[in-house]
């Protein structure tokens, strides 16, 4: 079975329909027919300044709502990067291949650096795509599914990949992104141009898994539309509409033309009310189950302590093979 690969940062006390509809659902899809590693990226949530009594508070609140949301733990490899010490290990050895201009052009440390200035920025910050590029070579991966943002990380992988091969010896695959065209990229909800994000985001732009149910519906009823009446899907000219188009779809399973149809003639006012009904209907669940999870936080530690044996054992393998092909001793 081809192999899949994937993380998300534990850096809020809930994932938000982008993480949900642009990365992790497709995690559960893909776990059925591939050989899945999942895991909770605490090393790159201290790239910028935190708390660590929230920061293991949220590194537990991320691994229950994974296993909420279907990330089955008798299919998947489900555990926390720190746990695998082998991450930050052959990070370094990326460090050692990766050009400084090349790790300047990435752009996600120039807009997380834009705030204090990039004199203020951790040193980490600016090597996170590195680290990133670690944790997804060291699997092997066939498919590494995350959304259309992640996309430039994906291809310095690629890039750091390839070079190790040449240079040393074949090693690594070549992973490829899974990006879907649909819920790639979802918007903000107060600003359809821009992406919903945990940190750019205004609190109403931004639907929270875990939040009150009633306050997510009102943050839908209060989304940002466009000028003009009829409901249809145009990313370009109506980025408002067609995001809540796109997320009425995907949590219906109702195909965008079909919404359409249903809604047309009618105001936009309607199919917020209606979108509101869909997002209660969906999240409620949801966040009984994952508090239902949290109560039980060995088993939680039980299900991520398996989870990083089967990682690290993969993760040993394949940075011994690194090792001995970079010229290091073994040691006996
Ligand atoms: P993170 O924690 O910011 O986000 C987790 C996943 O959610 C996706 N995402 C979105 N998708 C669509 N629309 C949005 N508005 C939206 N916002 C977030 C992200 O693309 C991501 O897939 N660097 C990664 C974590 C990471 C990782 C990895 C991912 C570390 N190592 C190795 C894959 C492989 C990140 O910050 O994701």
């Amino acid at each position: 079975r081809p192999r899949v690969l994937s993380g998300i940062q534990p850096t809020a006390d809930s994932f938000h329909f982008g993480n949900y509809l642009g990365a992790t659902r497709q995690w559960v899809d893909l776990q059925r027919d591939h050989q899945p590693f999942f895991f909770i990226a605490d090393l790159h949530a201290i790239t910028v300044e935190h708390d660590p009594k929230v920061l293991r508070e949220r590194t537990l609140r991320a691994a229950a709502q994974l296993l909420a949301m279907g990330i089955d733990p008798a299919r998947s490899a489900i555990f926390v990067q720190s746990h695998v010490p082998e991450h930050a290990q052959l990070a370094w050895v990326l460090n050692c291949l990766t050009g400084f201009g090349e790790a300047r052009r990435m752009t996600q440390f120039k807009d997380k650096s834009a705030k204090g200035g990039e004199g203020a920025a951790s040193v980490g910050l600016f090597t996170y795509p590195i680290l990133q590029a670690a944790d997804i070579l060291l699997y092997r991966p066939h498919y590494v599914p995350v959304g259309e943002d992640q996309r430039q990380h994906l291809e310095l992988t690629r890039d750091l990949a390839q070079r190790f091969n040449s240079r040393y010896k074949k090693t690594f695959r070549l992973p490829e992104p899974y990006i879907l065209k649909a819920t790639g990229k979802i918007a903000d909800l107060q600003d359809p141009t821009k992406k919903m994000s945990k940190s750019g985001s205004a609190p109403n732009g931004i639907i929270e898994m875990l939040d009150d149910p009633a306050r997510s519906a009102k943050k839908i009823r209060s989304a940002v539309t466009d000028s003009g009446t009829d409901i249809r899907f145009d990313p370009e000219g109506k980025p408002g509409v067609s995001n809540l188009l796109t997320i009425y779809s995907s949590l219906t399973g109702e195909s965008i033309p079909a919404l359409e149809e249903q809604y047309a003639g009618r105001m936009y006012g309607d199919l917020k009310k209606d979108l509101a009904d869909v997002v209660v209907g969906f999240v409620t669940p949801f966040r009984d189950r994952t508090l239902e999870l949290l109560d039980n936080q060995d088993h939680l530690l039980q299900v991520l302590a398996q989870g990083a044996e089967t990682a690290g054992s993969v993760a040993e393998s394949t940075l011994r093979d690194v090792y001995q092909r970079i010229g290091f001793v073994a040691p006996v």
